[in-house]
C-alpha cells in the first residue's frame, strides 16, 4: 500500500477542500448532473459543528500529498447507538487498486472501536442502470464487502414552477376539513417545535424501513434548535408547514429546505400522526408547502426527493405533480461479526 489513512482536522481549510474535492468527484463520475452531493461549505460546516447528537469524523487516504479517496463517518451519540453511518468515496482515476476497500476497513473498525455493531451507507446509481444496481461500482463494492441492500429508495427530481393548475387540482381532492394549515419559513415556531421535533424523530421508524435495524430517535428540542443553527450556517433555508388540529397539535408535518450552494430543494421528512391518517393530510401539506416555495424562492428550478421504491403512495402523488425518477439509492446494512 502506497498510502496513507489521515484524519481531516475539519478547521484544516486546504485539507477540507481536498477531502471535499475527492467526495464530489467520486459522486459526479457515476451520478452527472443527478448527482445530489453537499456543497463544499455545507460540509465544512456540518463537519466543524460541534453536536450533542453525532459524532462526526472525516478521512482521507493520501499519496504523495495528495487525497485519492475519502471517508466519513457518523456516530450517534442519543439513539441508534449501535450504527456507524460511513461513506466512501474515490475518485475515477483511483479506483480498483484498494482505496475504497482500506478506507472502508478504517471507518469500520473506528465504528467497532466506538462500540458500534451495524454499519449503514447509501449508495446512489442511475435510473439508466440495472434495478438492482447489478454493475455498477457502489453496489459491486458493498456486495465484495458484505454489505445487503436493506431498502431500496427512488430519487425522483421535480421541475419547478408547477403550474397553479396542478397545484390547485391536486389541492381539491385534500380539503383538510377540521384542520388549520400553517406555514413558514426558517426555524420552526416556538409554538410548535416541541410537537415539531417529535414527529420528525419518528419518521426514520415511521416511513418504510424494509430490514434496516433501526429504533426510533429520541427528540430534544435544544438539539432540533442546534440542527436548524447549522441549517443557517450552511446558507440553507427550510420551508415548513403543518396542519394542526382544533384544539392545536400537529396532524401532519413536512419540510422542504433550499440549498443557496447548489439551488435546489430537498424535500425532507413528511409524516402524518396515526391518528389522523387516511384523510390525504400528507398531499396537503406537501402542496401547500410547494405553493409557498414557489412563491418566496421563484429562483428554485428543480426540487429532489428520494421514496422508498415499495412506498407506491408517496410516489403516486409525486407523480402527478410531475416528479420524475433520476436515480435509485441503495441503503446499505452490514452486521459488523
Ligand atoms: C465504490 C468505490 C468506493 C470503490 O472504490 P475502489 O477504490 O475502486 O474500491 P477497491 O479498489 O477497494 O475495490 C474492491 C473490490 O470492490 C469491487 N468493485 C469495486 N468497483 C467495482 C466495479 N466498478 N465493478 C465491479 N466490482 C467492483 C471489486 O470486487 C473490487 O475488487 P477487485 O478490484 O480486486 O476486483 C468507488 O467506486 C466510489 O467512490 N464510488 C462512488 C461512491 C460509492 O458508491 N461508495 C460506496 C459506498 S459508501
Amino acid at each position: 500500500m502506497t498510502f496513507e489513512i489521515i484524519r481531516i482536522d475539519p478547521f484544516d481549510d486546504a485539507a477540507v477542500d481536498a477531502w471535499w474535492d475527492a467526495y464530489a468527484a467520486a459522486r459526479r463520475v457515476d451520478m452527472g448532473e443527478n448527482a445530489v452531493i453537499w456543497s463544499r461549505e455545507e460540509s465544512r460546516a456540518e463537519l466543524q459543528q460541534p453536536s450533542a447528537t453525532t459524532d462526526r469524523r472525516a478521512f482521507a487516504a493520501i499519496e504523495h500529498g495528495e487525497v485519492i479517496g475519502s471517508a466519513s463517518l457518523a456516530l450517534s451519540l442519543k439513539d441508534n447507538v449501535h450504527i456507524g453511518a460511513i461513506g466512501v468515496n474515490v475518485p475515477e482515476e483511483h479506483r480498483r487498486r484498494g482505496v475504497g476497500s482500506a478506507l472502508l476497513g478504517h471507518v469500520e473498525r473506528k465504528a467497532a472501536a466506538a462500540g458500534r455493531t451495524t454499519m449503514r451507507a447509501d449508495i446512489f446509481w442511475p435510473a439508466s442502470a440495472p434495478a438492482d444496481g447489478t454493475g455498477e461500482p457502489g453496489r459491486e463494492f458493498a456486495r465484495r464487502h458484505g454489505y445487503d441492500v436493506a431498502i431500496g429508495d427512488l430519487q425522483s427530481r421535480l421541475d419547478l414552477p408547477v403550474p397553479d393548475a396542478v397545484i390547485d387540482e391536486l389541492l381539491a381532492e385534500a380539503p383538510a376539513d377540521g384542520y388549520t394549515v400553517r406555514t413558514w419559513s426558517g426555524p420552526v415556531p416556538d409554538d410548535l417545535v416541541a410537537e415539531w421535533a417529535a414527529l420528525d424523530a419518528l419518521l426514520d421508524t415511521e416511513a418504510p424501513t424494509g430490514d434496516l435495524d433501526i429504533e426510533a430517535s429520541s427528540s430534544d428540542v435544544a438539539d432540533y434548535r442546534a440542527d436548524e443553527q447549522l441549517i443557517a450556517r450552511q446558507g440553507r433555508t427550510s420551508y415548513g408547514t403543518a396542519a394542526l388540529t382544533a384544539d392545536g397539535h400537529i396532524a401532519a408535518y413536512t419540510q422542504i429546505v433550499v440549498s443557496r450552494d447548489d439551488g435546489n430543494a430537498y424535500q425532507w421528512g413528511t409524516l402524518v400522526r396515526r391518528q389522523d391518517r387516511g384523510r390525504r393530510l400528507g398531499l396537503r401539506v406537501k402542496l401547500e408547502n410547494l405553493r409557498m416555495l414557489q412563491r418566496l424562492s421563484p429562483a428554485t428550478t428543480r426540487a429532489y426527493t428520494f421514496n422508498a421504491d415499495e412506498n407506491a403512495h408517496m410516489l403516486a402523488v409525486n407523480t402527478r405533480l410531475g416528479f420524475r425518477m433520476t436515480a435509485r439509492m441503495g441503503e446499505l446494512q452490514k452486521r459488523l461479526g
